[in-house]
């Protein structure tokens, strides 16, 4: 028997990619792409998304800037007062919400509590029960004493008492249907308008 010798393996050249071969694959990839309407939607798609991701961020597409209003001077509220800081109704967009008798100046976070925004059923109302049941709807437009509400309903509105004492300023008193304005002078200090009324008839003797 004729023993055959280990097998060589020829490795072949690649075939050579002629310029002609190339335009021709070039041409069929063309065809591919634009042989259907299906493929031709696509490549449309596709070229819109990588635009949309390569292009520069264009100043356009940023929100407007707007300054935010100053600091208010410390002052109480009536509810009928506080209705209008609800972001709409005045000029400078100021937004104040109620919570456990105080007012706090949110126009900050005009993204949660101004128009068209999750929380803005909050915006120029008291707060404190949508806030104590975790139930938007059920801001309040009128005093409420709350007296109704579970110990744990009442924990819960104090927690977000706490949170917003951090983040916002207190502009000054939501106050109760028998409970009279408070007098700030500008060094913030509280002044009881009953106490300034007394000192004044005393002073000019007219008690
Ligand atoms: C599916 C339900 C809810 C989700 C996923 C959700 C989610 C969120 C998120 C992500 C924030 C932003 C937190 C931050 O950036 O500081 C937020 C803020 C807030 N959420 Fe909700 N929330 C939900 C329901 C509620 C409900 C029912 C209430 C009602 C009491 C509520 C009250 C608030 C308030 C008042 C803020 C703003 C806090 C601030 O001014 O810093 N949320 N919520």
């Amino acid at each position: 028997m004729e023993s055959k010798g280990p097998e060589t393996t020829t490795v072949k050249p690649a075939p050579e990619v002629t310029p002609a071969q190339d335009t021709g694959y070039l041409q069929w990839f063309i065809d591919e792409l634009t042989g259907s309407p299906i493929n031709i939607i696509l490549l449309i798609a596709i070229l819109y998304l990588l635009y949309k991701i390569l292009r520069p961020e264009s100043e356009d597409d940023l929100p407007a800037y707007e300054p935010p209003p100053p600091p208010m001077k410390k002052q109480d509220f009536t509810h009928a007062q506080l209705r209008e800081y609800d972001g709409v109704k005045r000029e400078d967009g100021r937004v104040l919400m109620g919570v456990l008798g105080k007012v706090f100046d949110v126009t900050k976070s005009k993204n949660f509590y101004g128009p068209g925004g999750p929380y803005a059923a909050f915006a120029g109302r008291d707060a404190s029960r949508g806030l104590a049941t975790f139930n938007v709807n059920l801001a309040a437009e009128d005093h409420d004493d709350l007296s109704d509400l579970k110990q744990s309903e009442l924990d819960q509105v104090r927690e977000w008492y706490e949170q917003f004492s951090e983040k916002y300023p207190i502009v000054g008193k939501l106050l109760g249907p028998d409970e009279t304005a408070t007098v700030y002078t500008d060094d913030e200090e509280d002044v009881d308008e009953n106490k300034v009324q007394e000192e004044n008839k005393a002073i000019s003797g007219t008690s």
